[in-house]
């Protein structure tokens, strides 16, 4: 079990009509002046926003408001947020949506003390100097930005979309409605799923040796994304069903899903499959990030899995129940009607092979894509992720399998 050091200090107010409560939450945190960030309108049609702005307002709490924040929010927002927090001087950004408008916030707040613009932070020009808090009211579980220490925004003018990880990007306060996740779309329900259960493989393919504590959290949170996920898109107003996604969500990137499975020195994961799907959505903004990874990562599985086989056959034993067959195991060799000639090494590559199968299959049933095709990016455009890539990850990249820019390629190749 690797050292790790994890804080997770956001304070959840959880459960059905919280939303309503916002308000006191925030006051009582010690608040008076928030900059209200939302998205590009779901909020203002389910009448979200207008209660979260009646409860500042019965709470005595003044508020700004800055709308707009894009699926893969831009950087010509945050600076026009960094301006409006410093002329109304607020002492919270306060994000009403999912990830796009929290990593909004969670920008505008860093930019704020920066003396330099704030896109240098995100391509590591400039340092972090301090911060506003943040706080959300979740409509979406997906990113688990509502208690990561990630911010991702994108760049059109740049071709580019950046990550910045700090202590410094830990919400203090997370508004969690179940209520509130009724109205999603079936597509964006199964790319927040996606996303959830991407976000602990990252961790769990991280090529560090197993832990078991953190093996069991890690797979009980993919079987319960998924559980939760095939009920809340077959019903989307079951209350348990969406209930449980949204902790499921926080649970699987507030960093407890790869506690001492961490890269020594280094990250809390591999985290390939997110810089490649990143490259994708920076490409064309219009595709979703959980639409992307669940190509990418089967993709990724198939070509790095013989590197650690036994990280991969026990996240096919404990997520789907599949056990490579032992040819020598005569009482199964009597029930099973297996290939004689079979070797273990074919039985191992058999059952992994089977998993990530199962693992596609689910992304798909959920009315995910299963190829890069299916979200306009051809054979063509391969090159054209690459130098983001190579900026955002270096030549070599990666934990679980280190790759290089050629292996980049014939992973997208492959999922063409
Ligand atoms: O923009 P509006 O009109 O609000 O509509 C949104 C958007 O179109 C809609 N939506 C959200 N809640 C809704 C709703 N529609 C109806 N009812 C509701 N209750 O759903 C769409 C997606 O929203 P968005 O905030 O973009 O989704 P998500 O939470 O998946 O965030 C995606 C962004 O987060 C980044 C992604 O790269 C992407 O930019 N990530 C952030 C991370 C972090 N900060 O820790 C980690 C992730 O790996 C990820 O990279
Ligand atoms: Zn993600």
């Amino acid at each position: 079990m690797n050292d790790f050091a994890f804080r997770s200090p956001t304070a959840f107010t959880f459960g059905r009509g919280v939303c309503d409560r916002c308000g006191d939450v925030v006051a009582q945190a010690g608040f008076h002046r928030a900059l209200v960030v939302y998205g590009q309108g779901s909020v203002v049609r389910t009448g979200t926003l207008e209660r979260v702005l009646r409860s500042l307002d019965a709470a005595g709490v003044e508020h700004v408001e800055l709308g707009g924040a894009r699926p893969n929010p831009e950087v010509g927002l945050v600076r026009a947020g960094v301006q409006l927090a410093r002329d109304e001087q607020v002492d919270l950004v306060l994000a009403v949506g999912g990830g796009s408008a929290i990593d909004t916030a969670k920008a505008i707040a860093l930019g704020v003390p920066c003396a330099q613009d704030v896109w240098d932070l995100f391509t590591k020009r400039a340092q972090p100097a301090g911060h506003l808090p943040v706080a959300s009211v979740l409509t979406i579980p997906a990113s688990g930005s509502e208690a990561s220490d990630s911010a991702v925004v994108s760049n059109d003018a740049e071709h580019l979309k950046c990550g910045l990880n700090s202590e410094l990007n830990r919400p203090v306060i997370a508004i969690m409605d179940p209520e509130l996740t009724f109205t999603l779309p079936a597509y964006q329900t199964a790319a927040g799923v996606t996303d959830m259960i991407a976000h602990v493989m990252e961790r769990f393919f991280s090529g560090q040796p197993a832990v078991g504590i953190t093996d069991n959290i890690a797979c009980g949170i993919i079987r319960a994304a998924m559980d939760a996920g095939r009920r809340a898109i077959e019903c989307p107003n079951d209350y348990d069903a969406r209930a449980e996604l949204m902790w499921t969500g926080t649970l699987a990137h507030n960093g407890i899903a790869g506690l001492g499975l961490g890269v020594p020195g280094g990250r809390d994961g591999d985290w390939s499959c997110h810089g490649l799907e990143h490259e994708l959505s920076a490409l064309d903004p219009k595709i979703t990030h959980g639409a992307g990874l669940a190509v990418i990562f089967p993709a990724w599985m198939r070509y790095v899995w013989r590197e650690h086989p036994g990280r991969f056959l026990e996240f096919a034993r404990q997520v789907f129940d599949i056990e490579a067959v032992d040819p020598g195991d005569a009482d199964i060799v009597d029930i099973v009607d297996i290939d004689e000639d079979i070797t273990p090494e074919r039985a191992q590559a058999d059952a992994v092979e089977a998993a990530i199968d199962e693992l596609q299959d689910f992304f798909v049933s959920l009315g995910m894509p299963r190829t890069l095709g299916e979200l306009g990016i051809g054979e063509g455009d391969i090159e054209r992720l690459i130098p983001g890539l190579r900026q955002n990850r270096g030549e070599r990249f990666g934990s679980f399998r280190v790759l290089t820019l050629d292996d980049a390629r014939a992973i997208y190749r492959s999922a063409l």
